[in-house]
């Protein structure tokens, strides 16, 4: 299983998302590691615990953010976060009870997952920062 990386098309031209997103995708790789080395379910969750609490600071810099210019899409945006937050702490729940999970399957929604809220969903808001820049 590779490892998540960079590339140019991933670059919203908003520095603070794209600071954000490198160190979010460095901690994605830690998780990813821990996946395709058939790490104990223990050190995975340590893993997604890391990448949980980066990612809801991120989430908060978004959207403080879209709050600043009055983003028409704030709603569906922060949704979608929320709804990130939620399936993986449900995932984590199931590792620390000591199930079985689908490791494949994890790794397969957070590559997914991050590469398709960039690119269809960060890459809107870091627009509309931009354009708010000009008016
Ligand atoms: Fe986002
Ligand atoms: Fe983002």
């Amino acid at each position: 299983m590779p490892l998540f990386s960079w590339t140019s098309a991933l670059a919203t031209g908003v520095q603070l998302i794209d600071d954000d997103h490198h160190v979010l995708i460095d901690r994605l790789n830690v998780v990813l590691e821990a996946l395709s080395q058939g790490r104990a379910n223990a050190m995975i969750s340590t893993a997604l615990n890391d990448l949980v609490t980066y990612t809801q600071e991120h989430f908060a810099r978004e959207e403080s953010e879209m709050q600043r210019i009055n983003y028409s899409g704030i709603d569906a945006h922060k949704a979608e976060h929320a709804q990130l937050i939620k399936q993986v702490n449900d995932l984590k729940a199931q590792l620390d009870a000591g199930s079985k999970i689908d490791r494949m399957a994890l790794y397969n929604f957070l590559t997914r997952w991050l590469k398709n809220h960039i690119l269809h969903v960060d890459m809107k808001l870091a627009q509309a920062l931009r354009e708010s820049l000009t008016h």
